[in-house]
């Protein structure tokens, strides 16, 4: 166990050795004695980096050359350009899982704040409702943060829809331009792209921690029946983006909104943002209870966040939290 640890933080200095002089060739000589390890270490890592999915050229007398880095998710190399102060600083990254929130549950006790569990594929991903979410290997981001604020329990729904307008916003940064479906969906082109799942562990007035679960389909192409008409991801909306970019853009902009709401209850870009890329404002909609689906329209959103709906009978509700549907 040791040993595969100092294994890993070599292979991970190697490719930052790569990366730091990307587009040049970089002798293998020069990469030992800065890591201070041997030539055979060196090759070692590289292949295994190779393995990986690295691109990374080599001639003989010249060294190493980083050209591409595929679509990796590399847990060092996201934290460390990251330019947050808690969210995502740690990042535990697992190639296979059942899922990353039951998992980040498993720690949850032992771990920090902000703290992040990232999968490349999840076996037993689950969706909101007891539902099952469809999380193919290397096919998108699945992904779950452990949050521990000092805040009351009912104060904590808002934290979905403070990830969806950071999901929005960090998508804009690429061009991407998302809707969100309150309180919690991300909508592509009248397609789902994106959910999200959050867990809590309370008493009745403190919360212990609440796991903030985010699965986005990145390159997924033929989605199961069920949802084929429904789902959809960058890739099939002809984005290629990577993974981890996106990851990183999500971390930054969600830890100044989620840290704007815990420390000064300021909620003001939130709303604004999920007001602005409503996918349901305006819109006759459902709104889903335990026993029914009431058909309303879907009037505007609060500055709490709340969504104001107007029933066929003219009567009308704020809803705190919810299930809707277009
Ligand atoms: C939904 O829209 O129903 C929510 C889907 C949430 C899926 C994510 S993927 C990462 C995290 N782990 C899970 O098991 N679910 C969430």
């Amino acid at each position: 166990q040791v040993l595969d640890e100092r294994m890993m933080t070599l292979k991970d200095r190697v490719l930052k050795y790569l990366i730091r002089n990307k587009g040049s060739f970089v002798s293998g000589e020069k990469i030992s004695e800065s890591l201070g390890i041997s030539r055979a270490a060196v090759w070692k890592h590289i292949s295994s980096l190779r393995q990986d999915g690295f691109e990374i050229d080599s001639a003989s007398r010249r060294g190493y050359m980083l050209i591409g880095d595929a679509d990796i998710i590399n847990p060092q190399i996201i934290s460390d350009s990251l330019r947050t102060s808690f969210i995502g600083k740690k990042i535990i990254y697992m190639d296979s899982i059942g899922s990353t929130n039951d998992h980040i549950k498993s720690i949850a006790g032992g771990s920090t704040d902000g703290t992040v569990v990232i999968a490349n594929e999840q076996t037993k991903g689950k969706g909101r409702m007891g539902r099952y979410w469809h999380s193919q290997k290397g096919d998108g981001i699945w992904m779950s943060m452990l949050l521990k604020p000092h805040i009351a329990p009912n104060k904590a729904s808002i934290i979905t829809q403070i990830a969806g307008a950071a999901i929005v916003k960090a998508l804009d940064e690429f061009g991407v331009s998302a809707m969100i479906k309150w309180p919690n969906d991300i909508i592509l082109n009248g397609k789902k792209l994106c959910g999200i799942l959050t867990e809590m562990a309370a008493e009745i007035d403190r919360i212990n921690y609440i796991v903030l679960g985010m699965g986005m389909n990145v390159k997924s192409d033929n989605f199961p029946d069920e949802i084929s008409d429904i789902a959809t991801s960058l890739y099939k909306e002809g984005h290629a983006i990577k993974r981890a970019d996106i990851i990183r853009s999500i971390f930054e902009n969600f830890e100044r909104l989620y840290v704007d709401y815990i420390k000064n209850d300021d909620l003001k870009e939130v709303v604004e943002i999920c007001r602005e890329r409503s996918a349901v404002i305006g819109k006759d909609i459902y709104v889903i209870t335990w026993s029914e689906k009431k058909k309303a329209r879907a009037l505007d959103i609060s500055q709490n966040g709340d969504l104001l709906v107007e029933y066929k009978d003219g009567r009308k509700e704020s809803l705190v939290s919810g299930e809707v549907s277009i």
